[in-house]
């Protein structure tokens, strides 16, 4: 019997318009499943509820791989304007400014698109390849490729690939894909099925190179997700690290840097910046009770192309791993290091009502004040070195049960 996989994306909103869900799962079509994934629920923004309609859903499933599309709106009633002088929202015209056109809104069109999926292939060329371990369902094969804009058939794909940033993150956009700045990364699943050696796509990033005097780039990470279906399973730092080590490869780069990161993503990348540093002959156990050193910075930069702001948490967190903070003087000297980096704003802050004392008048003064007052500071300081810590003994763990 003919079975495939399929990403199916369902906005279910109640009858009362209070409380609509958004499902993304990972399932077979048809009755046979090799894995099935539970339901990951994700509230929808209070402005965002539909207007005008009674048991309103919509569909959209892709196929797997090629991400092929059905979309569909389905409701038992809606407003009208002649009887309730009032017009529905347009959820329809809003769901088809994002998917671009070529979906179907027909079962059968889409199910001969998923007999389809065996031709599909991923795109570019292949980085990297690993294998993950599940408990209920055994051992998967994962493959990383990079994409070029060029690769036939790759712009339509990208375009149904970035829809999953408008369910998933809140303020995504998309990406004039035509600029030749853009580098692709994609992750898929390779899964036999009847024979056939099939492809699921699990996941993306796109890296913009950005240009830096005289000859040389730094990339940086723009967009990253892991469908929800595969998130915590390792892809993310997978994905980050194979990426990392391909930049790291090309003499032009100068470090490697990512637009405005969630705090998920920073949390990602110490894991992975600390694996790939905790070798290096600056950052060996001996040298970090001796501080943060050039040494350090220079050689995250010309090996890895780490800057030194990042260089500088590795550093923090290889020396917490190799601290006993149950001996009093140990304890007291990390968290002096770690304060005195903390501590850089809160100087400035210093700094800068020193300079305000001198040009503003006192009642301006008071008013800023109380902004700054050292008491506040000296909580705020402690609050933030606890958050940092608590934060890097999380990184720790995962490098001694995942690295
Ligand atoms: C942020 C994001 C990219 C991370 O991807 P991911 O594949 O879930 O990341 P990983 O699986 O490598 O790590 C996530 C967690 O899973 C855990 N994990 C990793 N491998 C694991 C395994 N084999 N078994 C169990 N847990 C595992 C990690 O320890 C980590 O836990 P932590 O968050 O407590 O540190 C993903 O969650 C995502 O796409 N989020 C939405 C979009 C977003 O925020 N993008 C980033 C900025 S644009």
């Amino acid at each position: 019997m003919f079975c495939n996989r399929l990403l199916i994306l369902l906005l279910s909103q109640k009858d009362d318009n209070t409380v609509p869900y958004l499902y993304l799962f990972l399932g077979p079509c048809f009755s046979y499943c090799t894995r099935c994934y539970t339901m990951q629920g994700a509230s929808i923004k209070q402005h965002e509820i539909a207007f005008g309609y009674k048991g309103l859903q919509i569909q959209l499933f892709y196929t797997a791989g090629n991400l092929s599309t059905l979309f569909k709106v389905k409701y038992s009633s809606k407003v009208t304007e002649a009887f309730d002088c009032v017009e529905p929202d347009d959820v329809e015209g809003k769901i088809r400014e994002i998917i671009p056109s070529g979906f179907t809104s027909n079962a059968d069109d889409f199910t001969s698109l998923l007999e389809k999926e065996a031709n599909f292939k991923p795109f570019g060329t292949l980085l990297h390849s690993y294998t993950v371990h599940n408990e209920e369902a055994g051992e998967f094969t994962y493959q990383i490729h990079k994409a070029e804009i060029t690769c036939p058939g790759f712009r339509e794909y990208h375009e149904r690939l970035q829809t999953f940033l408008m369910w998933f993150i809140e303020t995504a956009s998309f990406i004039d894909a035509d600029d030749d700045r853009w580098d692709f990364f994609l992750i898929f699943e390779k899964y036999n099925k009847d024979g056939e050696t099939l492809y699921a796509t699990v996941g993306y990033m796109t890296v913009y190179n950005y240009y830096v005097y005289p000859d040389k780039t730094r990339p940086r990470v723009s967009q990253m997700l892991i469908l929800p279906p595969f998130q915590g399973e390792g892809h993310g730092a997978q994905l980050l690290e194979a990426v990392h080590r391909f930049y790291c490869s090309l003499p032009k780069v100068q470090d490697i840097t990512a637009e405005d990161p969630s705090e998920n993503y920073v949390k990602l990348r110490d894991f992975v910046l600390v694996k790939l540093c905790q070798n290096l002959p600056s950052f060996a156990e001996d040298k970090l009770p001796q501080g943060f050193s050039a040494d350090m910075v220079q050689e995250a930069q010309d090996k890895l192309k780490i800057n030194k702001k990042h260089a500088r948490r590795v550093y923090e967190i290889l020396r917490l791993r190799a601290t006993d903070m149950s001996d009093e003087k140990q304890a007291r000297e990390y968290r002096l290091e770690v304060k005195k980096r903390l501590f850089g704003p809160y100087r400035k802050n210093q700094r800068e009502l020193a300079k305000m004392k001198k040009c503003l008048r006192p009642e301006e003064l008071v008013s800023h004040m109380g902004q700054m007052d050292t008491q506040t500071q000296h909580e705020e300081l402690e609050k933030s070195y606890q958050d940092v810590v608590e934060g890097y003994r999380r990184i720790i763990e995962r490098i001694a049960t995942h690295a």
